[in-house]
């Protein structure tokens, strides 16, 4: 785990650089603090939110499928597992197959994988937990490896569609190093909207009725304020999801209700910064793409190379294992 002191530094350069931007930004991963972390696991279970339920009605209707595809015994790691709620339904079908299975969760958030190794190594027989708190964009990520076994890599819950597409092909490449050939990579993306998939219910997945997802961009600010000690007025900030149809993806934003300065001290960030809004002026804090098979193969392409989809009925999302190339 990187030092505390580090932590707040690495905070201290993401707030610096993407409030100095323009348009201003944060990056996604400030959203998993503690009660970030909590927050997300509300959204997962609002009626609006299909994409979890969805994902693990493929998981636990494929995980034997997808195990077999490997033919072989399989040690897993997982991008952002966070509580890793729908891993439990894939690691029961690999100790089902195999005497001892090796799980390595890779998170950002120590809570979140406290949670997830507390859950999981209670009822699956022969299972091993080895989480990695890293945040596996900026930090080195190692991928441990048991003799006779096929490492079965996991980028879930659509994850992989935070990054933008250069983004993720760089995060799938460095996964990549970390593998041989014949390992693979179960990736799960949201679809694009189409017959069965409106706009409209893709925001509303981003823009809840009891205001759940907005509380938790918010948050981000809140983070900053407690980390930081800046002095962001969360009144003064709206939640917003917009639906960008050119590239693919629902954008959140924190929305500056009026003109304002918010002070970020010189405490921990070297030097003092001011940074100023405008009314109406937003800061863009995260993407979330959505995909078609042809986009999924597009960012899958050169590390890996898709061998099976799994798709719901509706076309809502597709969970496609890919093999290292
Ligand atoms: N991977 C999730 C997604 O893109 C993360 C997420 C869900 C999210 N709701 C959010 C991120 C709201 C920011 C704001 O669907």
């Amino acid at each position: 785990m990187p030092h505390i002191a580090e932590a707040i530094e690495s905070i201290a350069n993401a707030a610096r650089t993407g409030l100095s931007a323009s348009p201003k930004t944060l990056p996604p991963w400030l959203f998993y603090d503690e009660a970030g972390s909590l927050l997300f696991e509300q959204i997962t279970a609002l009626p609006e939110y299909s994409l979890t339920r969805t994902e693990r009605a493929l998981l636990a209707a494929h995980a034997d499928d997808i195990l077999a595809a490997l033919k072989a015994d399989v040690t897993l790691v997982e991008l952002g597992a966070g509580t890793a709620t729908k891993t439990g339904l894939l690691l029961r079908a690999a100790a089902a197959r195999q005497a001892t299975v090796l799980y390595q969760p890779i998170d950002v958030s120590p809570t979140a994988l406290e949670e997830a190794c507390a859950q999981l190594s209670a009822g699956i027989p022969g299972l091993t937990v080895r989480p990695q708190i890293a945040n596996y964009v900026t930090e080195p990520i190692h991928v441990m490896r048991e003799t006779h076994k096929k490492v079965l890599a996991l980028s879930i819950g659509s994850s992989i569609g935070n990054f933008s597409p250069d983004e993720a092909r760089a995060v799938l490449a460095k996964l990549r190093q970390q593998l041989r050939p014949g390992d693979h990579l179960l990736l799960g993306t949201d679809l694009a909207p189409g017959p069965q998939k409106s706009v409209r219910s893709l925001i509303a997945a981003y823009d809840d009725a009891q205001g759940v997802t907005a509380v938790f961009n918010l948050n981000i600010l809140s983070r900053l304020n407690r980390e930081l000690e800046a002095d962001f007025d969360l009144r003064r900030f709206e939640h917003q999801a917009r639906w960008n149809a050119g590239e693919s993806r629902v954008e959140m934003h924190l929305v500056s209700t009026c003109a304002q300065t918010v002070s970020l001290p010189a405490r921990s960030m070297g030097r003092a910064q001011t940074v100023h809004f405008a009314p109406g002026e937003t800061i863009h804090t995260e993407n979330s793409y959505k995909f078609t098979a042809e986009s999924v193969r597009a960012l899958l392409t050169p590390s890996f190379r898709p061998v099976r989809s799994f798709r719901d009925a509706d076309d809502h999302f597709a969970v496609t294992l890919a093999e290292a190339v």
